[in-house]
């Protein structure tokens, strides 16, 4: 049986999805800056889909910057930040993606910035009086870029709450929305957020496009230089069918958001009691009420064969994962679960589910992981 719970680093696209971007790989190749009919006909597709995009979440699709996925949109606000805005100090939090922590890393030592990180407990929670107090501690502009749902345990933030602090302490807020884009219904017009992103392969579209959402009034350069696409904010020719994917899958997950989120939810509370029943010893990682449905981390019992079950659950045809993509397949531990002093001994595995995901994968895989877990007591 082949069963896919990794759905937090990238979900299967969507049929609809690849129906929809088909045209465009195969007769519509006109280049979109063209003036011509081919070109003015990939045009139209691009700025429908950016109106579809913004129509879903509400707001103007001229603050939408198409980006070729979650890391640029999350690179492009914080240097944008930097570079137009002048801000000098930069608070986020030790369990953000790298693509905000090694961006951070790099302005830190490119541009001379302060980069000061919040206080989180152990669930992954905000300490929002050290954030306030973090804002206050400069008189120099300032930008907070916390995620809203953590990509490996899911906790999640109190966006609004977050947003109103900021903007009543004069910073600007940048949250990492990759995880939640598409699985939640997004306001922006009642959203207290500067910048969000979007990473179409997180909602059953594409690999290699995203967006950045940039509030009206606030302009940020983008990090490629070249030609005029994106109103000369990101240049290069557009991902085309990316875009109208992208656009696509976002649509599909605003037609069911409910249906799906009672429908992951589901599986997701299902799984954890299942394991706590086949698996004494059985632990949440992060937050088990504020969190991302799409994500289950646990931390499991002390085994001897810890680092082999990942493996042995791939042998069963079970993909999961111990941490974020980036770092699964390399032996190091992962930066939340240090942030959030989880146990490294003890085997840490992230499920993450989708729309497709079904209760017999799931017995499946709590059957198999069981079953390793029993194996390795007995020979212990
Ligand atoms: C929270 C978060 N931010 C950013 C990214 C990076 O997105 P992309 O892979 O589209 O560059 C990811 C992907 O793993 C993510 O989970």
């Amino acid at each position: 049986m082949e069963v896919y719970l990794d759905n937090a680093a990238t979900t299967p696209i969507a049929p609809e999805v690849v129906d929809a971007m088909m045209p465009f790989l195969k007769s519509h190749f006109g280049n979109p800056s063209s003036t011509h009919h081919y070109g003015r006909k990939t045009k139209s597709a691009i700025e429908t889909s950016r109106k579809t995009i913004a129509k879903l979440l509400n707001c103007s699709p001229m603050e939408i910057f198409f980006t070729s996925g979650g890391t640029e949109a999350d690179n492009m606000a914080i240097t944008g930040a930097i570079l137009q805005l002048g801000v000098k100090h930069i608070i986020s939090s030790e369990m953000e993606h790298h693509a905000v922590l090694h961006s951070l890393d790099f302005c830190e030592k490119q541009y001379g910035v302060k980069v000061s990180k919040v206080r989180l407990d152990h669930m992954g929670h905000v300490d929002l009086d050290h954030l306030k107090e973090l804002i206050n501690s400069t008189e120099e502009k300032t930008l907070v870029s916390l995620m809203h749902a953590n990509n490996e345990v899911g906790t999640m933030i109190d966006i609004h709450e977050i947003g109103r602090i900021c903007k009543d302490n004069g910073a600007y807020f940048h949250s990492d929305t990759v995880q939640t884009m598409g699985h939640y219904t997004m306001d922006l017009a009642e959203m207290p957020v500067d910048f969000i992103t979007g990473a179409a392969h997180k909602f059953h579209g594409p690999k290699g496009i995203g967006f950045l959402f940039v509030r009206k009034g606030i302009h940020v350069d983008g990090l490629i230089h070249g030609g005029a696409q994106e109103r000369s904010v990101r240049a290069g020719t557009e991902n085309l069918y990316g875009i109208v994917g992208m656009a696509k899958a976002l649509e599909l997950c605003y037609e069911d958001m409910d249906g799906h989120i009672a429908h992951v939810q589901g599986l997701k509370d299902y799984m954890k009691s299942k394991l706590q029943l086949s698996i004494p010893g059985v632990e949440v990682n992060g937050c088990p009420v504020r969190s991302l449905y799409t994500v289950l981390n646990v931390k499991l019992p002390k085994t001897q064969n810890a680092g082999m079950l990942l493996f042995l659950l791939d042998i069963d045809g079970i993909a999961c994962s111990s941490g974020s993509a980036c770092s699964s397949g390399s032996s190091k531990v992962s930066h939340v679960l240090e942030a959030l002093e989880v146990d490294s001994l003890s085997p840490s595995i992230r499920f993450s589910f989708s729309r497709y995901t079904t209760k017999e994968e799931i017995d499946y895989a709590v059957e198999r992981l069981s079953h390793h877990m029993i194996l390795e007591e007995e020979i212990a």
